[in-house]
């Protein structure tokens, strides 16, 4: 599995302990994400790196930044990308099971590091169920085009 992991200023520090997470987890990923403590704007590293999962280079995205929010809306501008902003271990299974998502968000202002960790590591080993639900998301293909 490749992860692109990208955020803004606000996500810097949860962004470098899910990078150590990977690491530790033995999974291969590229940085994106701002490098400066100056404030920049989500969009500009929300959308590409959302792109590039389209695309197919990386088969999953953890996208940081202060609620999760703003990243979530942008990536989800992106065809084929299906992003969710997760705060509980729950969500984060049932998300790849029922939702199968390519982009997990969190926010930094919104959970500690341990519990973060906790949630990516569940939606990184979670497998998607399909069946049912493949064809629920089905329809939102084909409403995208
Ligand atoms: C930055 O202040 C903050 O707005 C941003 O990180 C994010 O939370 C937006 O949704």
């Amino acid at each position: 599995m490749k992860v692109i992991i990208t955020g803004d200023h606000a996500g810097m520090t949860l962004r470098n302990e899910l990078k150590n997470l990977l690491e530790e987890m033995d999974i291969e990923y590229e940085d994106t994400g701002c490098t400066c403590e100056t404030s920049v704007d989500y969009p500009d590293y929300a959308l590409p790196a959302a792109e590039r999962v389209a695309k197919g280079e990386f088969d999953r995205g953890i996208f940081i930044c202060g609620t999760g929010i703003g990243m979530s809306i942008a990536a989800n501008k992106v065809n084929g990308i299906r992003a969710t902003v997760v705060h509980d271990i729950y969500s984060a299974k049932l998300t790849r099971q029922h939702n199968n998502t390519n982009v997990i968000t969190m926010g930094e202002r919104v959970i500690g590091p341990g519990l973060a960790r906790e949630i990516a590591k569940t939606w990184l080993e979670t497998e998607f169920e399909a069946g049912r639900h493949a064809n629920r998301l089905g329809k939102i293909a084909n409403y995208e085009g």
